[in-house]
């Protein structure tokens, strides 16, 4: 959570830092703020409210600096106050510190420098940075010497960049856990917390690694080992994703753009590097057991994946929300831990990585962000090439991880001999058919899902029942209309209806059931009936289906009508319709789509 940015360069830089900071605000959006420097003094302007606004209000544009850094805030110490925005200074005004993490001594430290005289204007554990330095520099006179002391004595996790009157010019920045790179352009060398900060400008990055610091001046970058001081060599990555992509290019919302790219994000998974994804499955075939790991969303994907690996497979590969995984997993050297991330950057998964790590246990992942720290921390990674995902809410890079599951799983189940060379074209064949349908389903069917979830945007509670492999997706369903639209929506198992959930049922409940297609039986059958147990307690539902036109005549209170697919796909349909479902019931409400409340893009605390 929270974006840092920063910049030095020749000329002016900053709209350059404006850009950079607009483009992490997917990190946090409480609130901004800046600290430019003119004539060697600091300037720092802070608001609470989104990038552009603050910028507005504060009339930054207007300052010409060469040097600066911002911030972009999802609150976790202090509520959401101009005080408690980012940058902070300390009391001599010499040092301006944004920072992105949580410093776990805060309170000892803050206690022992308001002893010494320091005063305090925030809530925030971030403030002592500052405080600390101008301390340390009293005693050294020396930055580098200054920083390592800091570094020293804080507890916890962050991503930092300061600049300071004492060595204008330079930005130094230090990283512990919460993700942080260079940007290194010709004219400007840049600070973010990724490669958004920099992307509309050079497409050079250096990763900086837990336990380094940096410092950039305008011609130059150095990283060292925040214990020696010692310089370490690093290389360049060139980032391969094309700042255009990062673009709304037309869309409302980048989530309406990002739903529309599931065609071309479903076709880059199909054409994912065979060799990684058998390396993969061959993890998965010498492991004594395999477990799924991933939260919110990517908890869903795991649970999606156990379906999957247990049906293709005949493995069963149980999920575990990242977040309970130290209490509950069973881990040990004969074990394997994929994960899965979006962002590579969330800190439940990653600890969770971490703890698997320390028992021995092989780890992987499938990770949308290249250069990310799950990327880098896993014995082996996918990178799914979905493209920079912007809106807070996943969407594409969900769909395209069951894909790529599904695909290893594919490959499992072979290797185990559950599954005969040809069962497995045809089911390969089945995935190749999923852009053309997803194209054709957005194409015709959105227009449709627009009325009927504009009809009923009013409602408080839905029902969201799946049964089989059509229950995470019921999950992940509920969970995009609660944190798009704001609206209560409970997935569940259709099963459990009937073990208390049909009491609730009345007119302020409706229910979605997601129904398989018919030659899936069995799972068919019990879907229906699902629905039957509804309407015969006169409750709403509306059902989302494969049948022709008329062959369920008033069954359901509403229905949208897909297309007949192969069954193996017909859940990520299902998956796009939730979505577009969400979406149209979030701007119907007038929600902010983008950066709904509350949330972030990359949850880097714990
Ligand atoms: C997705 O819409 C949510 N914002 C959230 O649940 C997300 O999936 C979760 O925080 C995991 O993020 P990651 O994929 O970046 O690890």
């Amino acid at each position: 959570m929270c974006g840092i940015s920063g910049v030095v360069g020749l000329k002016n830089i900053t709209e350059d830092l404006y850009q950079g900071i607009r483009n992490l605000e997917y990190r946090g959006y409480d609130s901004c703020g800046v600290a430019l420097m003119n004539k060697n003094s600091l300037i720092v302007k802070k608001n609470i409210g989104g990038v552009e606004e603050v910028f507005r209000k504060e009339n930054v544009l207007s300052v010409s600096s060469k040097i600066g850094i911002a911030h972009t805030r999802w609150a976790t110490h202090g509520t959401v106050t101009k005080n408690n925005t980012h940058p902070f200074t300390s009391c001599d005004g010499s040092f301006a510190v944004v920072h992105n993490g949580i410093i776990s001594n805060f309170r000892p430290l803050k206690d022992k420098l308001i002893r010494e005289g320091h005063k305090f204007d925030s809530e925030t554990d971030t403030e002592v940075i500052p405080h600390l330095l101008e301390k340390y520099y009293k005693e050294t006179k020396n930055i580098e010497k200054t920083l390592l002391k800091v570094l020293n004595v804080l507890e916890g996790t962050f991503a930092l960049a300061f600049i300071t009157t004492k060595a204008p010019g330079q930005i130094f920045c230090a990283k512990r856990e919460s993700p942080l790179m260079l940007g290194i352009g010709d004219e400007a060398k840049y600070v973010g917390s990724d490669f958004n900060a920099f992307i509309d400008q050079t497409k050079n990055a250096v990763i900086i690694d837990d336990g380094e610091y940096a410092i950039i001046t305008r011609d130059s970058y150095v990283v060292k080992d925040s214990v020696t001081g010692q310089e370490i060599q690093k290389s360049i990555t060139k980032i391969d994703w094309d700042s255009e992509t990062s673009k709304k290019g037309g869309y409302p919302h980048y989530m309406l753009k990002e739903i529309y790219e599931q065609p071309q994000v479903v076709t880059n998974a199909l054409e994912q590097d065979s060799d990684s994804l058998d390396e993969i499955a061959e993890m998965v075939f010498k492991s004594d057991r395999t477990q799924l790991v991933g939260v919110g969303t990517t908890f869903y994907v795991a649970s999606y994946g156990n379906y999957i690996f247990s049906s293709l497979a005949g493995e069963f590969c149980p999920p575990i929300s990242s977040d309970e995984f130290t209490s509950l997993a069973n881990v040990d050297k004969k074990s394997l831990v994929i994960a899965l991330s979006q962002s590579g950057e969330t800190y439940d998964t990653l600890t969770a990585l971490k703890f698997a790590k320390s028992k021995g246990a092989k780890t992987a992942a499938i990770v949308n962000v290249m250069g990310s720290s799950i990327s880098r921390f896993v014995d082996k990674v996918i990178l799914q090439g979905s493209g920079p995902e912007i809106c807070v809410i996943s969407t594409k890079a969900a769909l395209s991880q069951m894909l790529i599951l599904t695909m290893i799983a594919l490959r499992v189940g072979v290797k185990k001999k559950v599954l005969t060379k040809k069962a497995y074209e045809k089911s390969m064949a089945a995935l190749a058919e999923l852009p053309g349908i997803i194209q054709s389903i957005l194409n015709e069917r959105s227009g449709f899902i627009h009325r009927i979830a504009h009809s009923y945007c009013k409602t408080r509670h839905w029902l969201y029942l799946g049964r089989g492999i059509y229950y995470p997706i019921a999950l992940e369903s509920a969970l995009k209309m609660k944190e798009v639209a704001y609206v209560h929506a409970e997935g569940m198992p259709g099963g459990f209806l009937k073990h208390g959930t049909l009491a609730m049922i009345d007119k302020d409940i409706l229910s979605i059931v997601f129904i398989p297609p018919r030659e899936d039986k069995a799972l068919y059958e019990a879907s229906i009936h699902c629905v039957d147990e509804i309407r015969a307690r006169s409750g709403f539902v509306l059902g989302i289906h494969f049948d022709e036109r008329g062959k369920n005549k008033d069954l359901f209170s509403e229905e949208l009508i897909l297309p007949s697919v192969p069954p193996l796909i017909a859940p990520l349909i299902q998956l796009v319709i939730g979505q577009l479902f969400s979406y149209f019931t979030a701007t119907s409400l007038k929600r902010n789509v983008d950066k709904p409340r509350s949330l972030a893009k990359s949850v880097t605390v714990g």
